[in-house]
C-alpha cells in the first residue's frame, strides 16, 4: 500500500466522543515509549504526524488519523507507565481497555514491544486479555535498528516461545521493524490492506 494521504482527525479522552464513521481502523498499543509514535509516522511518511518524545507518556489520548480516506489509524498512550500518579494510570488503563472493547470498527491492534526487552508480564498480561476478550491483534517489534542483524531472529523466536509456553497454542502475526531505518513498513502495510 502507498499512503498517498495522512491527515490528523480528532483526540479523544473517551470512545464514545471517537468518530461515528464506519471506516475500518487499526490500533497501535503497547509500554509508553516503545515507539507507537515514531512507527506511525515511518509507516506514512510523515514525520510529524503523531507527536514523539524521548519522555515516556507523551500521547495520553485516543487519536484518530485518515489514511488514503479508506481507514484509520490510532495512536494510543502507552499503558504501564510507571511515573505518572496510580490514579492517572487507572484513567489510562480505563480508556483504553474500554476503546478495545467498544470499538466496534477495530480491525486489528498492533501490539508493540521493544526488541531488546525480554518478555515482560505486562505486555503478556495485556496481550492475554486482549486474547480473552477475543480482540484480533498482531505483534510489531520495535526499534530493530538498535540490535544487531544477527541477534534479530534468535530474540523474536524466543520471544514467541515463551508465548508458546504461555497460554498460546500459536503465535500471532508479527513485524520486526525500525522507525529509523523503515524496515517492517512494507510489511506492516500489506497487511493492513490484505485486511481492508
Ligand atoms: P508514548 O506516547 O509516551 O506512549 O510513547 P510512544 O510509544 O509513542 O513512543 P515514541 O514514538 O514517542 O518514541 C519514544 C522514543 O523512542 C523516542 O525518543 C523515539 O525517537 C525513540 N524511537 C522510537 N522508535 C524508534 C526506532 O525504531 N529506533 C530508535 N532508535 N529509536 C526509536
Ligand atoms: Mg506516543
Amino acid at each position: 500500500m502507498r499512503v498517498k494521504s495522512a491527515s490528523f482527525v480528532v483526540s479523544n479522552a473517551k470512545v464514545n466522543d471517537c468518530p461515528k464513521s464506519s471506516l475500518p481502523e487499526f490500533a497501535f498499543i503497547g509500554r509508553s515509549n516503545v515507539g507507537k509514535s515514531s512507527l506511525i509516522n515511518m509507516l506514512t511518511d510523515r514525520k510529524q504526524l503523531a507527536k514523539t518524545s524521548g519522555k515516556p507518556g507523551k500521547t495520553q489520548l485516543i487519536n484518530h488519523f485518515l489514511i488514503n480516506k479508506n481507514w484509520h489509524l490510532v495512536d494510543l498512550p502507552g499503558y504501564g507507565y510507571a511515573r505518572v500518579s496510580k490514579k492517572t494510570k487507572k484513567e489510562f488503563q480505563g480508556f483504553i481497555t474500554s476503546y478495545f472493547l467498544k470499538r466496534k470498527q477495530l480491525i486489528n491492534a498492533f501490539v508493540l514491544i521493544d526488541i531488546r526487552h525480554d518478555p515482560q508480564a505486562i505486555d503478556m498480561e495485556f496481550m492475554e486479555w486482549m486474547g480473552t476478550q477475543q480482540i484480533p491483534f498482531s505483534i510489531i517489534f520495535t526499534k530493530a535498528d538498535k540490535m544487531s542483524e544477527n541477534k534479530i531472529y534468535p530474540t523474536v523466536s524466543a520471544y514467541l516461545n515463551a508465548m508458546l509456553e504461555g497460554i498460546w497454542a500459536e503465535t500471532p502475526t508479527h513485524f520486526i521493524t525500525s522507525a529509523s531505518s523503515s524496515k517492517g513498513k512494507e510489511e506492516v502495510l500489506e497487511y493492513v490492506e490484505s485486511m481492508l
